[in-house]
């Protein structure tokens, strides 16, 4: 029987843990994905940003660095999350106090390009950044943001090949036309512990990522990142790409 995301313990996710495991001591990959997409960001945006724009980072987790990426470009970012310790922990980290100072490095990396440089994050996450919870698999396309980031969410919430494509559908019909987005997953996962349990992944390679998002999109660059986090998986791959103009198949 395959796990679907309905059967894991989301309840029972633990952000403290979740980041020790993670980002507490920023890893090379990261450090590498967080340059990638702020280099991608500020190409889509050289000629400046055409309208206030609303940023949506989608299953955020316990991961403050996607927000971080959208920072000098939005007006308003929202973080949505399924799992309740999870939309605890983020509003934490947009709460006045500012968020805590595992975070720092990956701004250092993001403020070393110009856009980004004329930010002062801490002030500027808690006042434009908001956290909802919402489940990926219920966005329909009613609700459409004009920048988007998806991390570690679709291919790691099941087992199932339907949940993925969905997950990453959903996703994309969050988007407008035209929408710079960056989306990572984990190459060949098998699943994930966090403390004391046990959370569902879908195997996918770079073929299965492409194939998933090249309806959606009018631009795409993947990169396969051969750096491994943990023992279960074999890489990162991270997609940097622009949403075309199809409409959503209900
Ligand atoms: C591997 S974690 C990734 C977290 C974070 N984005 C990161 O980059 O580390 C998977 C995340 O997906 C969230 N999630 C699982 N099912 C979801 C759903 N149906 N809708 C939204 N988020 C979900 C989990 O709660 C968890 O935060």
């Amino acid at each position: 029987m395959m796990d679907r995301n309905a059967d894991a313990p989301w309840a029972q996710f633990d952000p403290e843990v979740y980041v020790d495991l993670n980002y507490r001591v920023p890893l090379e990959v990261d450090l590498l994905i967080v340059r990638l997409m702020r280099d991608y960001f500020s190409k889509c945006f050289a000629e400046g940003v055409p309208d206030p724009m609303r940023g949506v980072d989608v299953g955020a987790g316990a991961n403050l660095y996607p927000g971080l990426a959208m920072l000098p470009w939005c007006e308003k970012i929202v973080l949505l999350e399924y799992a309740q310790p999870n939309v605890e922990y983020l509003e934490r980290q947009t709460s006045p106090q500012g968020y805590d100072e595992a975070w720092d490095a990956f701004w250092n990396e993001l403020g070393k390009a110009p856009a980004y440089a004329a930010v002062e994050p801490r002030t500027r996450f808690g006042e434009i950044v908001r956290v909802e919870r919402a489940n990926l698999l219920d966005l329909d396309g009613q609700r459409r943001w004009d920048i988007g980031t998806m991390f570690f969410v679709a291919d790691s919430m099941s087992e199932c090949p339907d949940e993925f494509r969905r997950g990453v559908r959903c996703f994309m019909d969050a988007l407008t036309e035209g929408a710079p987005f960056a989306a990572a997953f984990m190459k060949e996962s098998v699943g994930y512990q966090v403390g004391e349990h046990r959370y569902p992944a879908y195997r996918v390679n770079e073929e299965r990522v492409r194939e998933s998002l090249e309806p959606f999109v009018s631009e795409l660059d993947i990169h396969d990142l051969h750096h491994m986090v943990r023992p279960g998986h074999e890489g990162i791959i991270l997609a940097l790409g622009r949403r075309n103009s199809e409409i959503a198949v209900p």
